[in-house]
């Protein structure tokens, strides 16, 4: 056999396993329901109620001070960084107009004693009064678990609030901008928006951080669901939405997770016609852009206390 031949063999052989790799990780095996039955998700019985207890909670009582929003922000026990300019930016001011708004942290439990940390997460706490911590392992898998939580906390002692707001550390917020798009939203009985993902379709490639395996999702789109950085609803569908997850089996992807109980619901997202109010990625600071906005993700520390004077600042540039 010449060199020649071998060769194409090769390469024949390549090119079809080739593009057997690709079939196998874009064409959906048989196990895909093609017809989407959100019921699909619901168990009758409590079985999804979760046990975590309570490790630490805020001093701050709702019932007194009846917030109008509360922004429930997920954090590491290693972000004290991020905390801090959080506390000391966005989360600063606590009435806008008159209307009160609070900011809590949302933890688990570290690995190892939280000993390495300069301040304990615990002395946090004791400082400033807005940690929520449960007994769950912190780690990126249980972050539909903080979100649980999160909606746990909010029915449980915060019921009062007008609004709930859940997003991450790494997120500016224009806090006042926020408030004002509630204000203006006049929201019905079941509100939820921010960055919405509708027919958002699900990932069986490589990439592990965005895959899901078709035994925990069966379905080749998401529902419609707002993207976890940023999502507020109203407290009265935050408590529904946590009643629903106790019939829910959680799924890793915690902003998929609340659009299943969404769905199972019946309540759909609320797509703001501006779309200049939330950004799924980072976008570069422009004063004009940053006073508009409501909420952009992917902002370090540094930069959210930098942005955040630039925006405070009395100038008058113009903008439209
Ligand atoms: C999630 O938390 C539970 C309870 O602490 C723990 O047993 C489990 O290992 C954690 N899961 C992951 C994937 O980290």
């Amino acid at each position: 056999m010449s060199l020649i031949y071998l060769k194409r063999i090769f390469w024949s052989v390549s090119v079809i396993s080739a593009i057997l790799m690709i079939w196998y990780v874009a064409v959906p095996s048989h196990t895909v329901i093609e017809h989407i039955n959100w019921i699909h998700f619901y168990e009758y019985e409590l079985v999804y109620k979760q046990k975590f207890v309570f490790m630490l909670r805020e001093r701050i009582k709702c019932e007194e001070s009846n917030p109008f929003l509360v922004i429930l922000v997920t954090s590491v026990p290693m972000d004290v960084e991020a905390r801090q300019a959080i506390r000391i930016t966005w989360g600063s001011q606590k009435s806008w107009w008159g209307n009160q708004v609070q900011i809590l942290f949302l933890l688990g439990q570290g690995r190892e004693r939280d000993n390495s940390l300069t301040l304990s997460v615990e002395d946090e706490s004791i400082l400033y009064g807005d940690i929520i911590r449960q007994d769950f392992l912190d780690t990126y898998d249980n972050l539909t678990l903080k979100t649980i939580m999160a909606f746990r906390w909010v029915a449980e002692f915060c019921s009062n609030t007008q609004y709930v707001m859940k997003t991450d550390s790494d997120v500016f917020i224009n806090t006042g901008n926020l408030v004002k798009f509630l204000l203006k939203s006049n929201a019905l009985e079941n509100f939820i928006t921010g960055y919405p993902l509708i027919n958002n379709p699900t990932y069986r490639g490589l990439y592990k951080k965005r895959f899901i395996s078709y035994d925990e999702y069966p379905f080749n789109v998401y529902p419609p669901y707002c993207s976890g950085f940023g999502y507020i609803l109203n407290s009265r569908l935050a408590c529904r939405v946590y009643e629903m997850m106790n019939h829910v089996k959680p799924i890793k992807f915690e902003d998929v997770y609340v659009g299943i109980c969404l769905s199972i619901l019946g309540v759909s997202v609320y797509i703001p016609e501006d779309v200049e109010l939330f950004f799924l990625y980072r976008i570069n600071f422009d004063i004009c852009k940053y006073k508009h906005l409501v909420a952009v993700h992917g902002i370090s520390p540094h930069e959210m206390i930098r942005f955040w004077q630039e925006i405070m600042k009395e100038t008058s540039v113009p903008c439209h």
